[in-house]
């Protein structure tokens, strides 16, 4: 079975919705590692209610990004893990880990990229006055939010949005689109050539 390490940074409902996928059968793989680089954020707690082993890396201890990079692959590596999820995970990657885990790292982004890259997507979203907009799984490369997409769904914005509730209503199709994407890799589904990426059925 695939394992996944899930990256994480705060309240962790994408890294919930795949422990739950998994328990439920309707994803056919496990999350073999939760990795946070921030000590006491709730997503830790949902891994240790789903008996799932976890480990704070604090990025604060390393001098470079690629030093901590390294220190996250190599505890992926220890844990076998195949593909990696970064699940509101704050930190810009390097090379260190997308030449360890090459087109094996996705990233689950609150609006329909290229949109509102970046921080804020639902502030940014709101600002702008789209009347749609939704979110995006996309393999992960050296840019903010420019990798290769593999899935997006739309969700509408209404004139009476709040950057709350319009996160809310985007995380619960977020809470879908993750574990899709991540049963396709699962099952072997996913080619990528260059920008491009097929789905196989
Ligand atoms: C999600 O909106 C995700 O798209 C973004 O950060 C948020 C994480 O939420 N990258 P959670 O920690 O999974 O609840």
């Amino acid at each position: 079975m695939m394992s996944v390490g899930v990256l994480v940074s705060g309240n962790g409902s994408n890294l919930q919705a795949l422990l739950d996928a998994s328990a439920a059968g309707t994803l056919d793989a496990r999350v073999a590692v939760v990795i946070s680089n921030v000590a006491g954020v709730p997503a830790l707690e949902r891994a240790r209610l789903a008996h799932v082993p976890s480990r704070v890396i604090p990025h604060g201890d390393f001098g470079r990004r690629e030093d901590f990079d390294a220190a996250v692959v190599a505890v992926l590596r220890e844990h076998g893990v195949d593909l990696v999820v970064l699940a509101g995970f704050m930190r810009v990657v390097t090379p260190v880990l997308l030449q360890g885990y090459a087109s094996r790292v996705i990233n689950v982004h609150p609006s329909l990229l290229p949109a509102f890259p970046g921080l804020d997507a639902q502030a940014q979203a709101l600002a702008y006055g789209v009347c749609v907009s939704g979110c995006t799984v996309h393999l992960v490369d050296a840019g903010m939010d420019t990798g290769p997409i593999l899935a997006q769904v739309p969700v509408p914005v209404y004139p009476t949005d709040t950057t709350d509730s319009l996160r809310a209503r985007i995380l619960a199709q977020e809470h879908i689109i993750l574990p899709t994407v991540v049963s396709w890799f699962a099952a072997d589904r996913v080619t990528v050539n260059g920008r491009r990426v097929r789905v196989s059925p």
